[in-house]
């Protein structure tokens, strides 16, 4: 046998895990409701916005299938420059490097800033890549707390314990995945306050989810910085409901001019892998420089799906959550003992007995997500009520068997 490099092989993303035994039983014949992955395309009612298809369209039309620039479309680059400068700071299109989604761009940020005994500080729970790609680059992923007990706030505390010289990155997930918890402008002020004592720390505010907040308190973390320098992370796949684009980006906020190295650096890697999607760029430019009108109404359908799960989950016993601001994701607690320390057997037997998928808390956080299931909450409301019955049977059956 060849080896695997152990860097493969002990790479895991929860989110589509479990999908593998969900798959299964599909192939067995069954339905199952699937409220386990973050992709607005799987549920009705919110398709990707026709002039924005039009637009990908056109492109891939009118003979626009080669290569582009590989820092992004020039077009594109000053769309979301001007798109960024609207959220409260300077942002040329020099600044905004396009690539194949936020996971690509995250690959980027790490391989340019990451050595071997470097650190990143992400929150726990957190959406899985943050702890599966720096492990490739040497450096290591230190979890800081969210708050279970105060709508996942972020723990500054936590943080201000956890930094040291070999912090490089301080990530923000801002609305967060898994937890909706939206930071607004004192908590990211004071985070930012903790981050300029350390010289070799830079922040990465991923804001993919900025215009799904409910709270009305999301802020750009670049908009509030005078001196540390931030990555900030957006695209195409949830606030514009297009994820299978892939098209993402990186925009560097560098008010004190540290990042010229790592600036090259990033660029030199984009170049070595050519580009992103050429006719998928022209959708998102149709997108940032069309109307924005639709986007309220797909704003309020994702809102009375949240309310909906908000109230059964209120009603039902052995489950409870904190309303989330932000993003489409509820973080459940399981308050029966049975699960509170073994959800993934939860989500298996959820799957298997009343065939519907959702992700175990673990897999965002073995240590700050177990006992809790993520739920996508955007499928239509009579699939959610259906899914919500059966979530229901499932945890009365279980508790009176162990009675
Ligand atoms: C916090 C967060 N960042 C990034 C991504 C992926 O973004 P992209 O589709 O642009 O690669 C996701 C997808 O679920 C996410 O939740």
């Amino acid at each position: 046998m060849i080896p695997v490099s152990s860097r493969a092989s002990t790479i895991e993303y929860a989110i589509r895990d479990v999908v593998v035994p969900a798959t299964k039983l599909e192939s067995e014949g069954h339905n199952i409701i699937k409220l386990n992955i973050g992709d607005p395309i799987a549920y009705p009612g919110l398709p990707t916005p026709p002039h924005m298809v039009e637009a990908y369209r056109a492109g891939l039309l009118d003979g626009n299938n080669g290569y582009s620039p590989s820092y992004g479309l020039p077009d594109l680059r000053e769309a979301i420059a001007d798109d960024e400068t609207s959220k409260g700071w300077n942002c040329s299109k020099d600044d905004v490097y396009v690539c194949h989604g936020v996971t690509e761009a995250l690959q980027i940020i790490f391989a340019a800033t990451l050595e071997k005994g470097t650190k990143v500080l992400a929150p726990g729970p957190h959406y899985p890549p943050y702890m599966a790609y720096p492990q490739m680059y040497g450096a290591s992923t230190v979890e800081y707390a969210l708050k279970s007990d105060d709508g996942w706030s972020i723990d500054l505390d936590d943080i201000e314990s956890k930094m040291d010289e070999n912090v490089r990155l301080l990530v923000l997930i801002n609305p967060n995945n898994p937890t909706g918890n939206v930071a607004g402008e004192d908590e990211i002020s004071k985070l930012l306050d903790i981050a300029k004592k350390w010289p070799n720390c830079m922040i990465v505010a991923d804001e993919i989810y900025d215009a799904l907040d409910f709270s009305g308190k999301q802020v750009s973390v670049a908009s509030l910085s005078k001196d540390v320098p931030v990555f900030s992370l957006n695209g195409v796949s949830k606030v514009y409901y297009a994820p299978g684009w892939r098209i993402g980006y990186l925009a560097i906020h560098d008010p004190t001019d540290v990042l010229v190295d790592v600036r090259d650096g990033i660029e030199r890697l984009l170049r070595s892998r050519l580009c992103a999607s050429t006719p998928a760029q022209l959708g998102y430019l149709a997108g940032l420089k069309g109307d924005k009108g639709w986007m309220n109404d797909y704003l309020s359908k994702v809102q009375a799906r949240r309310q909906l799960c908000l109230d059964r989950i209120a009603s039902i016993d052995g489950i409870e959550v904190e309303a989330p601001g932000g993003a489409f994701y509820l973080f459940a607690r399981l308050t029966d003992d049975i699960w509170a320390n073994d959800d993934k057997q939860f989500v298996l037997g959820l799957l298997h007995e009343e065939h519907v998928l959702v992700v175990h808390g673990s897999g965002f956080s073995p240590e700050k997500g177990a006992g809790h299931i993520r739920i996508v909450y955007l499928a239509d409301l009579n699939t959610l009520n259906t899914a919500f019955d059966r979530i229901d049977a499932f945890l009365q059956r279980h508790r009176s068997a162990k009675k």
